[in-house]
């Protein structure tokens, strides 16, 4: 049997507080939503956030009937779900992307910000998404980019060893990952997705430059710097929007399916879902509005 792909685990962690409350990030989270606001489809059925951690980008999705904030970490989602829980819309499910507990072809819209990078394995993620996906979903994904102006002049200055021209992905700390956006393309249409609109955000993810000009000035210029993306990739962040083009039956109803069988689950009883499959039969957990497919009971 091969090894279980690593993951990259936030259980417990105070990411929000660490990374985003008061930390100076205003300017990469508005470019960001500029960015996911030009590409992703402003409304539709079914939406999956693939590592939504504590839900910084829900308000985005107001136009969708059924979004599902989806992420490893239970104790990030339980945030979310203490920000947006009174919005029926929402689910929260915990599980490991690269086993979706959801049956084929469920979602029209995908969105997948400031993940990518932990993914020790993208070919398999993008396969699990293309068979969760509808038949031309929308797929927007961000990823952060090894081909990017700081990391050419670090390689130049013989700052750094690893080059920002190979296409292979570089892994500069333990389980966090840069990649080159020729290298994405390739992934992606290996997974049957059509990779197409490209941009590139946080031209200006730089600490004495944000310090000194006003965030909304910065913004704007990332706003407009975005669409050179289409062109020539060198920022550090990079949003492209893939549809997928594979064949895909109709979804045969149904919403949850067991991670391991992908056999279609029914409605939960005394906060459990049963994978009817006598050869399988795990049992999930649904607690407190979490649906928890980490592990079964
Ligand atoms: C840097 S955070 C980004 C959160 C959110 N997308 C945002 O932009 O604020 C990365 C998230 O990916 C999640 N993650 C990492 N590996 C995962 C996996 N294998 N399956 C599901 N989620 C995963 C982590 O739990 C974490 O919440």
């Amino acid at each position: 049997m091969s090894d279980p792909i690593p993951v990259c685990d936030y259980e417990g962690s105070d990411y929000r507080a660490r990374f985003w409350q008061n930390q100076g990030r205003d300017y990469e989270d508005r470019a960001e939503r500029v960015a996911l606001r030009r590409l992703m489809p402003p409304g539709g059925d079914t939406l999956l956030d693939i590592g939504a951690g504590f839900g910084r980008l829900a308000g985005e999705y107001s136009g969708y009937r059924r979004v599902v904030l989806f992420d490893y970490s239970r104790s990030l989602l339980r945030e979310a779900r203490e920000r947006w829980g009174d919005d029926p819309r929402f689910l929260y499910v915990a599980g490991n992307w690269y086993n979706l507990p959801f049956v084929d072809g469920l979602f029209e819209t995908l969105v997948q910000v400031r993940t990518l990078h932990h993914a020790a394995d993208p070919p398999a993620l993008f396969d699990e998404l293309a068979r969760v996906a509808r038949a031309d979903a929308a797929y927007v994904l961000e990823f952060a980019s090894k081909h990017n102006v700081k990391a050419m002049l670090r390689y130049w200055l013989r700052r750094q060893t690893w080059s920002p021209f190979d296409p292979e992905p570089v892994e500069f700390v333990a389980l966090n990952y840069d990649f080159h956006p020729d290298w994405i393309r390739a992934q992606l249409v290996a997974a049957g997705f059509a990779p197409g609109d490209m941009l590139t955000v946080s031209h200006f993810r730089l600490g004495p430059l944000k310090s000194l000009a006003p965030t909304g000035l910065l913004v704007a210029l990332d706003s407009a710097a975005q669409r050179t993306g289409r062109w020539w990739q060198l920022s550090p962040s990079v949003f492209v929007r893939s549809r997928l083009v594979r064949p895909q039956s109709p979804p045969g109803g149904g919403f949850f399916a067991c991670p391991t069988c992908h056999l279609s689950l029914g409605e939960p009883r005394d906060g459990l879902l049963v994978c009817a499959n006598p050869a399988c039969g795990r049992r999930w957990r649904v607690e407190d509005g979490l649906y928890d497919f980490k592990e079964p009971v």
